[in-house]
């Protein structure tokens, strides 16, 4: 944050009432005349307002933000500023393929361009739907103009026959009673939309809710913003309060590297434990930083966020949903118990222009069934555990989710609680998995380990969510639903899998897994933290020589420009998955 007198002018004076250039002056105000502003107000010296629209029929979990740019612009309009509204690349977690990550880094590459190139002061950045929040938060990462985030809000909770269904998480459920023959084809679809009543993102702790928490926690939305369903009134409220925020933020010259600071994101992987949040906050909070030029590596999460509690009740760990966390408290309460156990640094800055402490203070819990008080949490140690051996650098398991099932069958041997031992079985990306789990030729038993590789940001571009793998029908049938299971792809945060995920290096990349066939003995140790082939230094060099010898592991090839464009460009999940040359790129509304 700047004081007035070392304040920068308004970028957007260079557009629109540069002396200098009166010729390219009249040429940029003029297209904006076109629809209703006037020479006037482009004059004014009032900060132009971007709104960073995710919203489209092709992104329904963030279509309400068309409704709430509404009162957005009335908020920026009220406090003096003129909004300008335009679309950002749709990204649809359900509904893009071969997977929505594979898009993340392209609508952060167009909004950098976007925020670069226009006239734009500030910027509103509308979240929700997984990958939107760290792509819109990476390209304000980039170029540091005042910038806030604003989110959709989580779907209404779902409901069936009384009971509470979580968005995607129900999904496993349904295909396993599906698998059972419990339920038809039809029973699956009404089970499964059932899920999702209402506009908004995914009302189960997944992917979507914990980036928009963490956002919050990160300091980059307004304190409660993060929980408020999208159809409450108090929704379109909020996006008031974000639109009149922004433009003092501007006045301020208040940029998102004074907000995501190093001590931000230990309080958001303190955070991201205690509501048991998904797999992928590694991953695009690691994206984020680098983009800052912030140092976040992949141990920092165990080393901050694994001794925290879980105390969030949501599913998929938990039974509640987003309307429940919301009366609960929502992220302040959450903050604010993490606070009372001195976990999080108070005095960072958030884009209220107050410290989180401040904001998080009275922040009480409403419904302790929902949001467990800091001494009676739902578990202990809730973080990420990050393994490592012959078979990867790194991979991480989240530890909240370990089933009762899980730890009877696999984590009970009384000399070694942590520690088991499997036979492999080997599947390259999910095709091949979906074409053979229930091949009775390789005896799958409760003693198998499953593997999934060549599905990481190079082998499935963008990294699929495909990891986390159901036990062959026989085996549901027998009552045994979750293998351990292990990858180089990612795994939706909506399911309950204790898959060890993200491995890095994947096996397109050279990584370990690559080396790996069906009925090798494996070694994982949760204590030890190591994940390894039982195969002899000889063996794996002579079948690393191999491998070679074929060209390397191969991977389908590209489907459209971006993806090889992405393929050639992109690092490993540990470090975020971004391209390479972006992070070379920072804080260019300074002048890099
Ligand atoms: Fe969009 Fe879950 S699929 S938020
Ligand atoms: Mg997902």
């Amino acid at each position: 944050m700047s004081d007035s007198s070392t304040k920068p002018p308004l970028r957007s004076r260079a557009w629109f009432d540069n002396p200098d250039n009166p010729d390219m002056t009249a040429l940029y105000i003029e297209r904006y005349l076109n629809f209703g502003l006037s020479q006037q107000e482009l004059q004014s010296g009032r900060p132009i307002i971007g709104i960073a629209q995710t919203g489209s029929d092709l992104s329904p979990c963030n279509r309400h933000h068309i409704e709430l740019a509404k009162r957005v612009r009335d908020g920026i309009r009220e406090a003096g500023g003129i909004p300008i509204e335009f679309p950002v690349h749709p990204i649809q977690e359900t509904g893009k393929r071969p997977t929505a990550s594979l898009d993340r880094n392209l609508a952060y590459l167009s909004l950098v361009e976007v925020l670069y190139g226009y006239p734009l002061d500030g910027v509103v950045l509308t979240i929700g739907c997984d990958k939107t929040t760290p792509a819109l938060l990476m390209a304000a990462a980039t170029v540091n103009i005042p910038a806030i985030a604003l989110s959709v809000g989580p779907m209404l909770n779902g409901w069936f026959r009384g009971e509470r269904v979580g968005a995607g998480t129900i999904v496993w459920k349904a295909r396993e009673m599906m698998a059972a023959g419990e339920i038809d084809y039809e029973g699956f679809v009404r089970l499964v939309a059932s899920s999702a009543p209402s506009t908004g993102f995914c009302n189960t702790m997944g992917t979507a809710t914990t980036m928009n928490t963490l956002a919050e926690a990160l300091g980059m939305q307004l304190p409660g913003s993060a929980a408020i369903p999208a159809t409450y009134r108090d929704r379109q409220e909020m996006a008031y309060r974000t639109g009149l925020r922004i433009v003092d933020m501007v006045h301020e010259d208040l940029k998102p590297s004074d907000v995501m600071t190093r001590a931000a994101f230990i309080n958001a992987i303190r955070v991201n434990s205690a509501i048991g949040g998904s797999t992928n906050a590694p991953v695009h909070l690691n994206s984020v930083a680098r983009h800052l030029g912030v140092d976040l590596s992949i141990e920092d999460w165990q080393t901050y966020g694994e001794a925290v509690p879980l105390l969030v009740n949501l599913q998929p760990a938990g039974e509640y949903l987003g309307e429940d966390f919301y009366h609960a408290g929502g992220a302040p309460a959450v903050i604010n118990q993490l606070m009372s156990a001195g976990l999080i640094q108070e005095d960072v800055l958030t884009v209220n222009g107050r410290s989180i402490g401040e904001n998080c203070r009275n922040a009480a819990i409403e419904d302790e069934n929902v949001i467990r008080p800091f001494g009676r949490p739902l578990q202990k140690d809730a973080g990420f555990r990050v393994l490592s051996g012959n078979l990867f650098d790194s991979a991480i398991m989240k530890l909240s989710v370990i089933s009762e099932e899980f730890r009877r069958r696999y984590l009970s041997n009384p000399d070694d609680p942590m520690a088991f031992e499997g036979r492999a079985i080997v599947f390259d990306g999910p095709e091949d998995y979906h074409a053979r789990i229930d091949d009775p030729a390789l005896a799958i038993d409760e003693h198998c380990i499953l593997f999934m590789r060549g599905a990481g940001p190079i082998g499935y571009p963008g990294a699929a969510e495909v990891v986390n793998m159901r036990a062959p029908d026989y085996l549901l049938r027998r009552g045994v639903h979750a293998l351990p299971c292990v990858g180089d792809g990612r795994q939706s945060g909506t399911s309950g899998s204790p898959s060890i995920l993200n491995a890095s290096p994947e096996a397109a990349a050279g990584g370990g897994l690559a080396l790996l066939k069906t009925d090798d003995r494996v070694r994982i140790d949760l204590v030890k933290c190591t994940a390894n082939m039982l195969i002899d230094d000889a063996e794996l060099e002579a079948r690393r020589k191999a491998l070679k010898a074929a060209g390397g592991y191969a991977y389908p090839a590209h489907q459209t420009p971006w993806q090889e464009i992405q393929r050639g460009l992109v690092t490993q999940l540990e470090s975020g998955m971004v391209l390479k040359p972006a992070v070379n790129y920072r804080r260019l509304a300074q002048g890099g």
